[in-house]
């Protein structure tokens, strides 16, 4: 039960911005990926969950060659924005934001989608209040919660944050942190969590990939990589994570 990219290249004209990217994604392991602004991440993520097209044969699901069709296969693979505000639609509430996919892809009828989707805004630490308020009624961290409750409503066997703590203070980002944690031990899901701050991902992945443009220089086991790291930027990247410095300075 795996999801992988294999020698996956993508390019925007003539900006080659992957190159023969292989990673493959497990049930109920986290994967991080780090690396700095503008090296590929988002791109490789969206090709995997086909925000983008990838070429033919380079994405397989079970071994078996896959094509993302968002309207058919999101509940295989699915990829939560970085800005929640963004992508969540400025007219619904919390509440039907999160009924939204029961009906699109589960056909739940409406009684079953309100108690799942009041089930989720309540794992991802939302009450009643909030449910009825629209995003724009809502912080940029309770906004994050609702992103998250969506995505969780998919009910997706992989699910690829991008970006999920950047544009929360460090309070919110904790308590997302802490969400995260809570969603792996519950839900049998694989993850893939991008981040350009390794203190993140040192909280939350089991396994780390390092991008640096547009390839994967070293992907490694978390514990490992912070005791033995190889390529040149994990070892910029694990030494600015031990002395707090901001990963801002990488970018
Ligand atoms: N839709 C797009 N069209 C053209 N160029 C893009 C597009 N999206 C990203 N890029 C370019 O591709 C490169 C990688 O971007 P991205 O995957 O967003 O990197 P990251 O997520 O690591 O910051 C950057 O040079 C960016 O400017
Ligand atoms: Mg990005």
């Amino acid at each position: 039960m795996t999801m992988q990219a294999r020698h996956l290249s993508i390019a925007y004209g003539s900006n080659q911005v992957l190159s023969q990217v292989s990673l493959t994604l497990h049930p109920s392991r986290t994967t991080g990926l780090v690396g700095r602004s503008g090296c590929g991440k988002s791109t490789l993520a969206k090709a995997m969950t086909g925000i983008i097209p990838a070429p033919q044969e380079t994405l397989f699901h079970n071994d078996q060659i896959f094509f993302p069709d968002l309207s058919k296969t999101g509940n295989i693979i699915h990829y939560m924005w970085q800005d929640p505000l963004a992508a969540l639609s400025p007219f619904l509430s919390a509440l039907d934001l999160i009924c939204e996919p029961l009906k699109a892809i589960h056909k739940l009828p409406k009684a079953e989608r309100q108690r799942q989707a009041r089930d989720l805004l309540n794992m991802v630490g939302l009450n009643a209040t909030c449910s009825v308020k629209r995003p724009h009624q809502l912080s940029g961290g309770q906004c994050q919660r609702v992103a998250l409750a969506r995505a969780l409503a998919v009910k997706p066997r992989f699910l690829v944050l991008d970006e999920p703590l950047s544009a929360l203070d460090l309070v919110t980002q904790e308590q997302i942190t802490s969400l995260l944690r809570k969603v792996r031990a519950e839900m049998n899901m694989g993850l893939l969590i991008i981040s350009h701050d390794l203190q993140t991902l040192a909280k939350l992945a089991d396994d780390i990939a390092v991008m640096d443009g547009g390839r994967i220089v070293e992907h490694k086991e978390t514990h490992e990589f912070f005791a033995a790291p190889e390529h040149q930027l994990s070892r910029r990247f694990v030494e600015i994570s031990k002395y707090s410095a901001p990963a801002a300075a990488l970018n």
